[in-house]
């Protein structure tokens, strides 16, 4: 894939912020997250790429837009597989929480595990603890690893674990090793990402995750050089059914970081929609908006930030009569 699409698909991940992040605080999380899917995929369809939905918004009866199989983009080539999550940690949006993104992810076609909507028990760390971890391990074991790697006692390791109650033994096993712990109300995506960036202050993600979001991840973590482990957990029969039909025989496989995305020839965008670890959140400005972003190209593992100004509309400010601010120059009355 060629180096220009870098800009193209961080031009996918603004829109979905700049709409969802008008919805901040607003505690309705299905409509961010469908401003973020409508922004998201009107973009899509000017990105030059024959792109097709691997990892998206559900099943095609479930879904409207951004579903699986769904294509996108205008036609030309590159094939790929593209992974979305137009809006990553919808109650964060609509309670104003950090870490929401919106985030793509794009590999040639038949690189991204086809994972369906269900969980996945996942463990990620930076690059530096790379080939250190074992989901099969303990979590006593897999701290301990880390900890050699990184030169560093167990003590001074921070562990990042969705709060939920199916972590009640991860959580006290890893204070039990007396590693940090930082819990999460939601966003593995960034937490998980967060292992493998500098300063972020978190070194392994432990737990139970949606496995597209574990999918999305990796992407990411690959191009850092980061490590993950993955396995699906299929609840009954018909999730069983589905993981054979998206590919995956062995459905309890343990699947590493090749599994999850295959090859170097990826793509991964993400744009912050509320202030966190790694992204600043969108900034309103009256007439424009501002947006952080990340891009990443896994052939030559640049990563860039972008910082962008957006202009929103071109429309004379808005402002009340009885607002106390007439003499202020730009006021248009
Ligand atoms: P949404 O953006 O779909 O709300 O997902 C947020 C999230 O926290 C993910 O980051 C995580 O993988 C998943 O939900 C965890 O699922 P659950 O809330 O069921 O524990």
């Amino acid at each position: 894939m060629e180096r220009e699409l870098s800009l193209e698909f961080v031009r996918v991940t603004e829109a979905a912020a700049l709409a969802s992040g008008r919805l901040m605080g607003r505690g309705d999380k299905e409509a961010a997250d469908q401003a973020a899917v409508d922004a998201m995929r009107s973009v899509f369809d000017t990105v030059h790429i024959n792109g097709t939905v691997v990892i998206g918004e559900g099943e095609m009866d479930e879904a409207p837009m951004l579903y699986i199989g769904e294509k996108v983009g205008n036609g030309s080539e590159p094939i790929v597989d593209i992974a979305v999550d137009p809006l990553e940690g919808t109650n964060l949006v609509a309670r104003g929480l950090p870490n929401a993104l919106s985030v793509v992810a794009i590999a040639l076609q038949g690189c991204f595990l086809h994972a369906p909507d269900i969980y996945m028990d996942k463990i990620a760390v930076g690059p530096r603890a790379r080939g250190c971890i074992d989901l099969d391990a303990t979590v006593s074991e897999n701290l301990k690893a880390v900890a050699v790697a990184l030169k560093r006692n167990v003590q001074d390791l921070t562990a990042i674990i969705l709060d939920r109650p199916r972590h009640q033994k991860i959580i006290e096993e890893t204070r039990r090793a007396g590693a940090r712990v930082k819990l999460i109300s939601d966003g593995d995506v960034s937490a998980a990402i967060a292992t493998s960036i500098d300063n972020t202050g978190v070194d392994i993600l432990f737990g139970i995750g949606g496995a597209p979001e574990g999918v999305i991840a990796a992407a990411a973590l690959k191009i850092l050089g980061g490590d993950m482990q993955g396995r699906l957990i299929p609840e009954d029969d018909e999730d069983m059914e589905r993981i054979r039909n998206m590919g995956l025989k062995n459905v309890k496989k343990l699947l590493y970081l090749e599994d999850l995305v295959k090859g170097d020839d990826i793509f991964f965008a993400a744009t912050g929609i509320t202030d966190g670890d790694m992204l600043k959140g969108v900034r309103f400005r009256g007439q424009t908006a501002e947006t952080h972003s990340l891009v990443m190209r896994g052939v030559t593992g640049t990563i860039r930030n972008i910082y962008a100004t957006h202009t929103l509309e071109k429309k004379p400010l808005f402002i009340p009569e009885s607002a106390n601010c007439r003499n202020q120059p730009g006021v248009n009355r």
